[in-house]
């Protein structure tokens, strides 16, 4: 059995003030070493949920919370966001309000700073994050003078300096060119495949996410459904059922597998181009 690293269990969440529900009888694994992604339509409640993962919900945002969160095993609510924040390496949906200071190394460095390492550990683990994400050219760069790709990735930076084992990021490409999101899933699935990291996303656009997650957690009236079959899900037309924009891609061969053309669906272009070429012959 894979190990859990973040089990949700039976929670429930209204912010304080707010007359509903957001998330309602919640129950969910996330499992080590993972790529999990969370959708659902506006106001579906998808950053609330991340909020549980690092103790965001029920330390910093006030409200009525029932059940449980337990993330490396550790209940979230015998635990400070700080200790949390070693486990759970969080992007925000505005990655420019994370970055405080006047340049990427200092950023990078920021975190470590805060929980009181040396020196010289700090600037052997800035050099060795700045380097696998591959921004040791932007190093003495103004984190706010970069582009929105750039931006994220020094957030994410700085967030794995930490070296957290999981991470999570609200709605990372929303605001970023095709090709720059396409980079960033990208380097999610290498943080995944080579450093064992869990991956957790929220999006609505999932065409650049589809091709690497394991499971996708569906948010529909407050409440989570996982689907560990991501090919089913995208076939069963389940996000088209909660206001997820269906990938192009997705929408085409669905057409050409009610005409009889072929029998799967692709979740990414190199597979939507190998079963082209099993149609055409080729
Ligand atoms: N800090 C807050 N205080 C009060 N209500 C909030 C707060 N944050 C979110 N909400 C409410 O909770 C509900 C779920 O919001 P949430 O931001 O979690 O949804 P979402 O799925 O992330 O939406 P989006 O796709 O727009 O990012 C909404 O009705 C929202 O207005
Ligand atoms: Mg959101």
């Amino acid at each position: 059995m894979p190990k859990s690293v973040i089990e949700v269990r039976n929670c429930w969440f209204k912010y304080r003030g707010g007359l509903k529900w957001v998330l309602k009888e919640v129950s969910l694994d996330i499992e080590e070493g993972s790529f999990n992604l969370v959708v659902g339509s506006t106001g579906s409640g998808k950053t609330t949920l991340l909020r549980l993962f690092n103790g965001l919900i029920p330390w910093f945002y006030r409200g009525e919370f029932r059940g449980s969160v337990r993330v490396n095993g550790v209940d979230t609510r015998s635990a400070s966001i700080a200790e949390l924040s070693k486990y759970v390496g969080m992007v925000s949906q505005e990655p420019e309000n994370q970055l405080l200071t006047f340049s990427v190394e200092s950023e990078v460095a920021f975190g470590l700073e805060n929980v009181g390492l040396r020196p010289s550990e700090i600037l052997s683990k800035v050099n060795s994050v700045l380097k696998e994400l591959g921004l040791d050219k932007l190093r003495y760069k103004v984190p706010h003078e970069l582009s929105r790709g750039e931006m994220l990735k020094v957030a994410i930076a700085s967030v794995l300096a930490l070296d957290p084992n999981i991470i999570v990021l609200d709605e990372p490409t929303s605001t970023l060119e095709p090709l720059t999101a396409v980079d960033l899933m990208n380097l999610l699935n290498y943080l995944k495949r080579e450093c064992g990291k869990t991956v957790v996303i929220s999006e609505h656009r999932v065409e650049y996410a589809l091709p690497f997650v394991d499971n996708v957690i569906v948010l529909s009236d407050g409440r989570a459904l996982v689907y560990r079959d991501v090919r089913s899900l995208v076939s069963e037309g389940v996000l088209s059922s909660i206001d997820v924009d269906e990938p192009t891609l997705i929408t085409l061969f669905k057409a050409l597998k009610n005409a009889g053309y072929c029998s799967k669906i692709p979740l990414s272009v190199a597979e939507a181009i190998e079963l082209l070429r099993g149609i055409l012959g080729c």
